[in-house]
């Protein structure tokens, strides 16, 4: 968008006029939200009634069809919620397993967990880091009905071949796509369609940290009519339409704000600037790190893949961390294990998951804002460098 360019350049501007090192003045966090004068102003009309009678949420949904592609999209309250809601809509029972992969945000497991579903936690792909087929078909059990599927960081694993071990066993499959929009999956036949949308249903997430954000918020996408319409009753008290106090369903109340639902429609207008900018962010740490063997990326096709994070993966990462933190420059450590987490590990005794141990004692999210200026870029790669003694 041009006022997130005039943005850029104005902080390069500043960054340069006032003849620092970068260092002596820099804080770099590692994510930042990012809302504009056009968030604002939304905003303010809506709270000054200007905005009376604008079908805030269908707009915001039109806009998640529009970019996915999905038949159907409804706003709901989180990407925590929205998951429940969507194994509620698939009618799952207590009791009934869910394959969940090992390497996630907690929020994965933790929305079967809320209504009494077990979670089965599945190790994952070194090549993709998302959850690995061979390894589900292992935990399957009687009891297993759906698979979550997490396109992590927007990558994913083949998905002719998820969707196909889906059918073959069963199972629903729901995508958690929080951290993949903007990002496709491109099969075999040369077309390529938007993660999130190959399942029964797929979940956004539109938390503060997203590529865009409602601050909170998330969107469920589905192509069926009966999926959907399951999850508008468990949205709005189970209301068909027959009075606002005529609930001849069970439901609950995950409804987002209409104010939320408006940034949500000025946030997606930056959603093609935002998406290129945090590819070239990404080639740019890749390129300018190519020399340090050191440092290892996650093979990622810039042409499907929107990396929401810059993930890099090095031995020992806190002690790179600490010395990034002396330049200025604010990391986060990947996920641990579900299955080393307090609420998970009783379940988990002597059970290995070779994979995501590895990784998640590897990985480090770099700075990742969509704000991230390529001076910023180029002093986080330099630090790196410095840190492994690599010539610049
Ligand atoms: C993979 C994944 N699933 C679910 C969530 C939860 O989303 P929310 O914070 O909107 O509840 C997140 C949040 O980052 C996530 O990364």
């Amino acid at each position: 968008m041009k006022s997130e360019l005039l943005f850029s350049s104005l902080y390069v501007a500043y960054n340069k006029s006032n003849g620092h090192k970068i260092t002596d003045y820099m804080h770099i966090p590692q994510m930042e939200a990012w809302f504009g004068e056009e968030e604002a102003k939304a905003v303010s009309d809506y709270l000054k009634g200007n905005l009376k009678g604008r079908p805030w949420n269908a707009e915001f949904e039109k806009a998640v069809r529009d970019v996915t592609g999905a038949s159907f999209a409804v706003t709901t309250l989180n990407g925590t919620i929205s998951l429940t809601q969507a194994l509620l809509a698939l009618e799952l029972k207590p009791g009934d397993e869910v394959l969940v992969p090992d390497s996630t945000m907690i929020a994965t497991p933790n929305s079967c967990l809320i209504i009494g579903l077990k979670p089965v936690l599945v190790d994952i792909e070194k090549e993709t880091l998302c959850l690995d087929l061979t390894r589900a078909e292992e935990a399957l059990t009687p009891r297993t009905k759906a698979m979550m599927y997490v396109p992590l960081n927007g990558r994913s694993g083949n998905m002719d071949e998820v969707v196909a071990f889906c059918k073959k066993h069963t199972l629903f499959l729901i995508e958690d796509a929080a951290q993949a929009l903007g990002s496709y999956y491109k099969g075999t036949h040369f077309f390529k369609k938007h993660l999130g949308t190959f399942g029964d249903i797929g979940s956004f997430s539109f938390s503060l940290f997203k590529i865009i954000s409602t601050t909170q918020g998330a969107v469920l996408v589905t192509s069926s009519e009966k999926w959907n319409e399951k999850i508008k009753l468990l949205k709005d008290f189970g209301r068909t339409g027959k009075g606002p106090d005529i609930h001849d369903h069970f439901g609950f109340n995950f409804k987002m704000s209409g104010v939320l639902a408006l940034l949500g429609v000025e946030q997606f207008k930056k959603l093609p600037w935002r998406m290129k900018r945090k590819k070239e962010m990404f080639a740019r740490f890749k390129d300018g790190l190519a020399d340090t063997p050191q440092v290892e990326f996650i093979k990622t096709d810039l042409s499907v893949t929107t990396p929401w994070f810059m993930d890099i993966f090095v031995d020992e990462p806190a002690k790179l961390a600490t010395h990034l933190k002396k330049e200025g420059v604010d990391t986060r450590f990947f996920y641990p294990p579900v299955h080393t987490q307090e609420v998970y590990k009783k379940d988990y005794v002597g059970k290995s998951f070779p994979v995501s141990e590895r990784y998640a004692t590897r990985g480090l999210w770099l700075p990742s804002s969509s704000q991230l200026t390529n001076e910023e870029i180029d002093h986080i790669i330099g630090a790196i460098k410095k840190f492994y003694k690599v010539k610049s």
